[in-house]
C-alpha cells in the first residue's frame, strides 16, 4: 500500500471518530447539567450512565479500593428512572432524577448494600432504615450507586489507623493526608 493510501484512509478514519464523537455523550468531566441535555437530547439514558460506572469501578477499584461495594439493583433502578423520564416527559423532574450517587460506608441504606462503616463486624448486619439523607436522594429519584469506602469506624477504632484503611477493603489510594 503506498504512503498515499494510508494517509487516506487514516484521514477517513479521523473523520468518522470525530464525527461520532460529536454525536456521543462524553462521559469525562461531564457534570448533572451536561447529564440532563444528554437525557433530553435523547444521547443518553441512566441505565448507560450506570453502566459506564460500573465498568469504571470494576476497571479502576483494585487500584483505588474507593468502593466497598456496589448496588447490585444498580441497573434495575436505572431501567425505572429511564421508564420514569419517558412517562413523564412533560414534567420537570429533580435535578438528581436518574442521576447515580455513592454514599459512605457509614450511611445507612436498608437495600441490598451493606452498612458497615468499613468494619467486617457488620457486614450482613441490616439497618433499620434508610437514613434520612437516602431517603431525601431515593425521594428525587438518585439511583444509590454504591457505598464509598472509609477509614474504619471514622478512625475511631484507633488513634494511629492508616488514612483510608479499613478492615473490609483495604489500604484505599488517598492523594493526601
Ligand atoms: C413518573 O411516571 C411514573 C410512571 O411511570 C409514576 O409512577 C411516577 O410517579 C412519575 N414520577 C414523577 C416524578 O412524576
Ligand atoms: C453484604 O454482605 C453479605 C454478607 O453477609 C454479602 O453476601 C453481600 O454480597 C453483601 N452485599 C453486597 C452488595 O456486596
Amino acid at each position: 500500500m503506498s504512503v498515499l493510501a494510508i494517509l487516506f484512509i487514516s484521514l477517513i478514519l479521523s473523520n468518522f471518530s470525530n464525527k461520532t464523537e460529536a454525536k456521543t455523550f462524553s462521559f469525562k468531566e461531564t457534570t448533572i447539567d451536561d447529564i440532563h441535555k444528554a437525557f433530553k437530547q435523547n444521547k443518553l439514558t441512566s441505565r448507560q450512565l450506570v453502566e459506564f460506572y460500573l465498568n469504571e469501578i470494576q476497571r479502576s477499584n483494585p487500584i483505588l479500593k474507593g468502593i466497598i461495594e456496589v448496588n447490585p439493583d444498580a441497573l434495575i433502578l436505572a431501567d425505572k428512572a429511564d421508564q420514569e423520564r419517558k412517562s413523564n416527559a412533560s414534567k420537570s423532574l429533580s435535578r438528581l432524577h436518574g442521576i447515580p450517587v455513592l454514599v459512605k460506608d457509614n450511611i445507612a441504606t436498608k437495600d441490598k448494600l451493606n452498612t458497615t462503616a468499613g468494619s467486617l463486624a457488620l457486614v450482613g448486619s441490616i439497618v433499620p432504615q434508610d437514613a434520612g439523607v437516602v431517603k431525601k436522594l431515593r425521594n428525587v429519584g438518585a439511583i444509590i450507586l454504591g457505598k464509598a469506602t472509609m477509614t474504619e469506624w471514622a478512625a475511631s477504632r484507633a488513634t494511629n489507623l492508616p488514612n483510608g484503611w479499613n478492615g473490609r477493603l483495604g489500604q484505599a489510594l488517598v492523594s493526601h493526608w
